[in-house]
């Protein structure tokens, strides 16, 4: 009989970073398809009815939480515990290049060798990375659509200068003009659609193929390692 110990994986704050993180993108999805085209009669807007204010506001609701679970995972990638840091995840070792080919080979179905390590295998590992880095993209653009005058703003006058200097234009540089910034947040919004479905088709698939309590592990921390 096969006998499996508990190990700690993942601390409270990352799974509040997950939770935080995987909400609010399904709120900031279907919030910005309605901003993109609404799907309601908006002919009343403004008088007796606001599904366009609403959506807004839920956008902007669930953007700040977006914003402050990006925020939390900054903080694990430098301070987190071993699984949560940036090294474990980056294929730049020869154990974490090895990983990387290994789990290539097995989603392929080229190889049925899983690889045990507890934290993210680096496949997943640098794709969480990867989302992070687009994540920063809907940010600096969201924040330049909602507050654009930031960009511009002659009135505050020199003495405030030294403070906004570097905000200035900043918004204008990235993205040239606002309507392009809003047709990149578009776009990169595909990558979270694409990568939520992966994502979760992945997870399920994983959690068959290897008893490890993954899907479990991301509600209470704890992965389960057979015992050598
Ligand atoms: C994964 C995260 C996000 C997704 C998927 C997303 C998606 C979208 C989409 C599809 C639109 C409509 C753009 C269009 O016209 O086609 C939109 C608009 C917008 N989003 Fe986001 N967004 C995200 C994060 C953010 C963040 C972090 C902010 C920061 C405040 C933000 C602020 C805005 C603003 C200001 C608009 C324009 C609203 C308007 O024109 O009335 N978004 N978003
Ligand atoms: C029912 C839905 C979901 C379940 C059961 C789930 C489950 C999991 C699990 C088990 C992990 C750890 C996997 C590993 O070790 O590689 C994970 C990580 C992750 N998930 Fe999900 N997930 C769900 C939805 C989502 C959604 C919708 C998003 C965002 C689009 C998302 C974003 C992430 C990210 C970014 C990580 C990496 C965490 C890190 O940075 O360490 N998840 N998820």
């Amino acid at each position: 009989m096969t006998t499996y110990e508990k190990h700690h994986c993942w601390s409270l704050l990352l799974r509040l970073f997950h939770w935080m993180f995987a909400l609010s993108i399904v709120c900031l999805i279907t919030t910005g398809f309605y901003i993109n085209s609404p799907w309601t009669n908006t002919m009343i807007e403004g008088s007796s009815a606001w599904p366009m204010a609403y959506m807004r506001y839920i956008h902007f609701f669930a953007a700040y939480t977006f914003s402050s679970a990006v925020m939390i995972r900054f903080f694990l990638y430098l301070f987190g515990n071993k699984q949560e840091r940036i090294w474990d995840i980056l294929p730049i070792t020869p154990r974490n290049i090895k990983n990387l080919f290994k789990t290539l080979m097995l989603y392929s179905y080229l190889s049925d060798k899983h690889d045990d390590r507890l934290g993210h295998n680096i496949l997943a590992g640098s794709m969480y990375l990867i989302t992070f880095f687009a994540a920063l993209f809907m940010i600096l653009s969201g924040f330049y659509m909602l507050y654009p005058e930031v960009s511009f703003r002659p009135e505050w006058g020199a003495e405030f200068l030294p403070e906004v200097s570097f905000w200035q234009g900043l918004g204008v540089k990235l993205f040239g003009s606002q309507q392009w910034a809003r047709f990149l947040h578009h776009c990169m919004m595909w990558w979270f659609m694409m990568f939520a479905i992966i994502h979760v088709y992945f997870v399920i698939w994983n959690d068959i193929k290897s008893p490890e309590g993954l899907i479990s592990s991301i509600f209470t921390g704890v992965k389960f390692k057979q015992k050598a």
